[in-house]
């Protein structure tokens, strides 16, 4: 018996084959209203729709983002969104060859019996909204759930986050979508590196022995997770080669072949730093294209840049070509700062 005889399984492999293309990643702009909110408070802004509107129609009409950028991830409002002439945002991206993702998991609540930890929610009527995403557009996905050091993981903590990301993974697949697999193991802590690698190790053999048993197909899936560096609160910061050096043994100890690609995130890493690791990663060849789903690490300097003001859309466009054009150097292991 095949595996999965779904009839989308070609598309699958072949959209996911797109994304992870040569010299190209993701932009990730999925933030929820909330924190969306949170980033127009930083330069001043209402958090209204007609505000989150034009911060996402000034990212998504960079000219030439295309060349740099294989597919962006939307929160539910803007997958449904227009630009202010009328285009739909959809339509935007595809004449830009920029993919349309949606994020489709309803955050994060306290998980009862842990240490304080949380678990993903959204597995409730996500095969008819994947369904009806499919139709609007998208053509892959985003679940993220979190693994926090300091708090333990405890062993439920981490069952839970690969069950549901297995769970996800599969119904996505059904619908059409390439589901991002996103266990974000947070940044937060005094932890050594060490710690770190072994968490990781952990988290992604139970993501990887749950996406089995719920026969998601690997070629039609694409990961996000975190580099493998110290705690954010360790006395010591690691070199590039040494994040490097750390989040390739986790990854080819865990990940297999068959899968295309391997789209980190920034985690609150600043915007050079998120580049530098990437290329460092990309000094010699790996099995999967391994590059980025940045969110922050592409946003903060376009943020400061526009401030909000019409007249200051065309530099801050500049600013996100330049993180764009930075980050698909350091894809092909060719950026230098
Ligand atoms: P950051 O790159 O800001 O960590 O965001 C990643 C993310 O999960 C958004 O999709």
């Amino acid at each position: 018996m095949p595996i999965r005889a779904g009839s989308y399984t070609d598309e699958l492999v072949q959209t996911a084959k797109t994304i992870a293309s040569p010299g190209r990643g993701i932009l990730a702009i999925d933030e929820s209203s909330a924190t969306c909110g949170k980033r127009l408070a930083s330069i001043g802004l209402d958090n209204t729709e007609p505000n989150r509107q034009a911060y996402r129609q000034l990212l998504l009409t960079t000219p030439g983002l295309g060349e740099y950028i294989s597919g962006s991830i939307l929160f539910e409002e803007t997958l449904y969104q227009s630009t202010t002439d009328g285009k739909s945002f959809v339509d935007v991206m595809r004449e830009a060859k920029i993919m349309p993702g949606i994020k489709v998991d309803k955050g994060l609540v306290p998980l009862p019996g842990s240490n304080n930890e949380s678990w993903c929610q959204g597995l409730d009527g996500l095969a008819s909204r994947c369904a009806e995403y499919y139709k609007q557009g998208a053509r892959f996905a985003k679940w993220r759930t979190v693994v926090s050091i300091p708090c333990g993981p405890s062993a439920l903590a981490v069952k839970e986050a690969a069950w549901g990301l297995a769970r996800y993974a599969s119904i996505a697949q059904d619908n059409g979508l390439v589901p991002i697999v996103e266990p974000e193991i947070l940044l937060d802590g005094d932890h050594p590196i060490e710690r770190s690698l072994e968490v990781a190790e952990q988290v992604w053999a139970e993501v990887f022995y749950y996406l089995a048993q719920n026969n998601v197909v690997f070629e039609g899936i694409l990961l996000k997770p975190s580099m493998v560096t110290p705690g954010a609160e360790h006395k010591n910061k690691a070199s590039p080669d040494v994040v490097a050096k750390n989040t390739l043994t986790m990854l080819r100890r865990r990940v297999p072949p068959s899968v295309p690609g391997i789209m980190f995130l920034s985690g609150g890493q600043s915007e050079v730093e998120a580049t530098l690791n990437l290329n460092a990663m990309n000094q010699s060849p790996n099995p999967w294209h391994v590059s980025f789903s940045y969110a922050r690490a592409l946003q903060n300097s376009v943020l400061k840049t526009w401030q909000g003001r019409p007249e200051n859309i065309e530099a801050a466009q500049k600013a996100l070509l330049i993180r764009a054009k930075a980050n698909s150097l350091a894809q092909l292991g060719r950026y230098s700062a």
